[in-house]
């Protein structure tokens, strides 16, 4: 369960209270908030009530604080009806808390409450232009993937904006398999009929003989609502073994079921 508060860095994310309303409508008048984001404009104090009664249209929302109420970061399903653990983060950090890596921290701590749930991936975005954004997200390990041009509305207007995202992957070792060693690769360098599903996965590994060296097959270890599955293509019982005593070890729910249909 994503949890309420978390302790972070510089400060904590906690609830919003129905006493934050001022300093969020004070922090929502600012105009590189109008600028940046689609909050309202102007932003009176209603809106932050309603706000913070309703949510929005988040489906999860802290509140930054730091020494005080410093900003809101949250995040809501994109892909609703994708099964996997996808969701969109946003955030903002009031005027007077700024420039001190406020937001790169909470961004991290939601990233790591959300990977800790189970969450594959967090897809973020930004109009273009929006450089601190998009440092704060490359600085919290988010990978900027594109541009979308006029991939928003932003107060009526068609304008261009940056994607990005951070997906989990696994820090793998080389795992000894019996005459096997099985060796962690990047889904880029998998065969090109392989890449929907290794681009997803958790993590892949190549098997080798351990004198001799030559590939042979991938295991790779994807996740879905039922758990972690260890995919063999082509690849021998050792080194699947090895990949399933290595992801249990890891605390990982590995599963004999077959991926539910539409995961990858
Ligand atoms: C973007 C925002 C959340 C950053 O909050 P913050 O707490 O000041 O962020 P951090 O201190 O963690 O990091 C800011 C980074 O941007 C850099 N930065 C700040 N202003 C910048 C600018 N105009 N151009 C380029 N980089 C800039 C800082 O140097 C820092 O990077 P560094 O740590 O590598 O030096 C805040 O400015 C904000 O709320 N802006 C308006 C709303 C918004 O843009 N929200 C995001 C919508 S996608």
């Amino acid at each position: 369960m994503i949890r309420d508060t978390i302790d972070f860095a510089v400060g904590r994310l906690r609830r919003l209270h129905a006493d934050d309303a001022e300093d969020m409508a004070r922090a929502c008048n600012d105009p590189s908030i109008a600028r940046w984001t689609q909050v309202p404009q102007p932003y009176h104090l209603e809106n932050a009530r309603e706000f913070i009664a309703t949510r929005g249209s988040e489906d999860h929302v802290w509140a930054i604080d730091v020494d005080g109420f410093a900003g809101a970061i949250g995040i809501r399903a994109t892909m609703a009806t994708m099964p996997g653990p996808i969701t969109e983060v946003g955030y903002w950090v009031a005027p007077w808390a700024r420039g001190r890596g406020v937001a790169t921290q909470a961004l991290i701590a939601v990233r790591d409450e959300l990977a800790r749930v189970g969450y594959q991936r967090i897809d973020w975005e930004a109009l273009a232009g929006n450089e601190a954004s998009i440092r704060v997200a490359r600085n919290a390990g988010f990978t900027i993937e594109g541009f979308r041009r006029q991939g928003l509305v932003h107060r009526g207007r068609l304008v261009d904006c940056v994607v990005g995202g951070w997906t989990a992957s696994m820090e793998v070792p080389e795992l000894v398999a019996g005459q096997w060693q099985v060796q962690p690769v990047d889904a880029g360098d998998v065969p090109a009929d392989l890449r929907p599903l290794a681009s997803s996965a958790l993590a892949v590994w190549v098997p080798r003989t351990a004198v001799g060296g030559t590939d042979t097959g991938y295991v790779l270890a994807v996740r879905s609502v039922a758990g972690v599955h260890v995919i063999a293509v082509g690849a021998p019982q050792e080194a699947v073994d090895a990949v399933s005593r290595f992801l249990t070890a890891q605390g990982l729910a590995v599963t004999e079921d077959p991926m539910p249909s539409g995961w990858v």
